[in-house]
């Protein structure tokens, strides 16, 4: 078992990319998510929401401000539970108005993170690790929170080398 554990959320489908908005076959993060895997041996979990989000971008910004405003618990499909096993945990997600999706916390707060080494890794268009750091060091009481990766979300695709560097020096 790897003693590394990706955990991520992404969402593919319309998103604004570099001024534009396009559709986007598999979400940023996920991207990232598959090369930190690629770099280093890790263990991927993807936080998945019971509720879809709106398909269309302007409409799903909405109701993620809604959800952020309410500080909301949005369902997920399963739920991790134990991450007894693993050493260091990457918690990696777009930037949803300078932070983690509400679903993200949602994962998180299940967790016992005493003892473990938590690593913020944020896709954006323009935010870079915003409000990340802060985020887990809320959320996952008793970790030690390192370094942490900004990748902007149009750059995803040729990311890999950056990644790599980045998984090397902190997930050996
Ligand atoms: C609801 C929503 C809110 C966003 N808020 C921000 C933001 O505050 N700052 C920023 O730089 N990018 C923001 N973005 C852009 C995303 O962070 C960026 O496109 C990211 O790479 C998407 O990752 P994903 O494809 O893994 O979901 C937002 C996108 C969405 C859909």
């Amino acid at each position: 078992m790897a003693k590394n554990l990706v955990i991520f959320y992404s969402r593919k489908g319309s998103n604004y990319v570099n001024g534009e908005i396009r559709n986007l076959p598999e979400g940023n993060t996920a991207v990232v998510a598959r090369f930190i895997q690629q770099a280093v041996d890790a263990d991927l979990f993807e936080i998945e929401t019971v509720k879809d989000y709106p398909a269309d971008y302007k409409a799903c910004t909405e109701e993620a401000q809604k959800e952020l405003m309410g500080n909301a618990r949005p369902g997920l499909k399963q739920y991790l539970t134990d991450i007894t096993d693993y050493e260091h945990i990457v918690v990696a997600g777009p930037c949803w108005w300078g932070t983690y999706p509400m679903a993200v916390v949602s994962q998180l707060e299940k967790l016992d993170f005493s003892g473990k080494h938590v690593f913020p890794v944020m896709t954006h268009e323009g935010s870079g690790l915003a409000g990340a750091p802060l985020a887990l060091r809320k959320h996952c009481k008793g970790a030690v929170i390192g370094e942490g990766l900004a990748v902007r979300g149009a750059e995803a695709d040729s990311s890999g080398e950056t990644v790599a560097r980045w998984a090397a020096k902190n997930l050996q």
